[in-house]
């Protein structure tokens, strides 16, 4: 399986601080933003990565993801010249994916929770349809979001409806079938001019191929719309890191703990920052690990 991490758009809501910097490189606590769901794909398992961005900001994601080497990864990168909408990176992505199975996720879902890693490595043996995840929402309205029937079946996908049909909101994970970038050809933008993706996920269920999960209160998705809720997703992060000495979305750890890269790599990774608590948490995992 493939993965797309699409860190596109303008960002205007958290103008003027992604005004010169794209949303998805400002700090979580003490990691870019596009880290965490770059570590969603490396739980998954997937190492070839599209990363789409702005033609702007290809420059900076290329400073700082480099090719991937060090990680034990792959990264593309592509262009997405303005944004036109979600399902517009099975367009972009079309060449990259090679009719391969794909997980897309958004550059600004942060995903954290006992058994994650367990349940992605699930969902990227996906062959035959789509998979997405539904997250109790306080306002679902502000997200696409999942109807069911009684016996907990998916019946419908709606984009911001005014009157949610349930508390469910789809999340920015999103895995398909090689079939999505000629499903996403079909699609007509939406009154608000974008290739939604509700309206591609309501491709999958119309064929009776579209499961949604639900992730339970012992998931956190957090969403960083708004000046707060990335103040709150800064904290989250500070809080487990600080009380438990556990790194969230250290891809260095996650390199290490999947085998992509050895113990002397992380220990270089270690020295180039072992002046802060980033590259002294790397040092100790080497030390540490048997
Ligand atoms: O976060 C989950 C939600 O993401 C889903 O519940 C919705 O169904 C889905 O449509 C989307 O909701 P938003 O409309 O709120 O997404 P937004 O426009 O904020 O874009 C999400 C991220 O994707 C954001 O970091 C910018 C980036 N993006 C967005 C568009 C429209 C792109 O890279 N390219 C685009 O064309």
């Amino acid at each position: 399986m493939r993965g797309i991490i699409l860190a596109g758009g303008t960002g205007t809501r958290l103008h003027p601080l992604t005004k010169a910097v794209s949303k998805q490189l400002v700090p979580v606590y003490n990691k870019p933003m596009v880290y965490y769901p770059l570590a969603t794909l490396m739980l998954a398992g997937i190492r070839d990565i599209l990363v789409i961005t702005t033609p702007d900001d290809q420059t900076p994601f290329r400073r700082l993801l480099g090719d991937g080497a060090q990680w034990g990864l792959k990264f593309s990168y592509a262009a997405q010249p303005s944004p036109d909408g979600l399902a517009q990176a099975f367009l972009i992505g079309e060449e990259f994916l090679r009719g391969e199975p794909c997980c897309l996720i958004l550059g600004d879902n942060i995903f954290y929770g006992v058994g994650l890693p367990v349940m992605l490595r699930e969902a990227a043996t996906l062959t035959d349809g789509a998979l997405v995840f539904g997250y109790q929402v306080a306002e679902p309205e502000r997200f696409g979001v999942a109807g069911f029937d009684a016996a907990g079946n998916v019946t419908s996908i709606e984009e911001k409806p005014q009157n949610p049909k349930s508390k469910f909101a789809v999340t920015g994970l999103y895995f398909y079938d090689g079939s999505a970038p000629a499903l996403a050809k079909t699609l007509k933008p939406s009154a608000r001019g974008e290739l939604e993706i509700s309206d591609l996920n309501r491709l999958y269920l119309a064929k009776g191929k579209l499961k949604v999960r639900k992730l339970g209160r012992g998931y956190m998705w957090l969403d960083t719309g708004t000046y707060d809720s990335m103040v709150q997703a800064s904290e989250f992060v500070r809080s487990v890191e600080t009380r438990q000495n556990v790194m969230i979305a250290c891809p260095e750890e996650i390199a290490f703990s999947q085998g992509y890269i050895d113990r002397a790599a992380l220990i270089a990774h270690g020295n180039a920052m072992k002046q802060n608590s980033y590259g002294q948490y790397l040092l100790r995992l080497a030390e540490e690990a048997p």
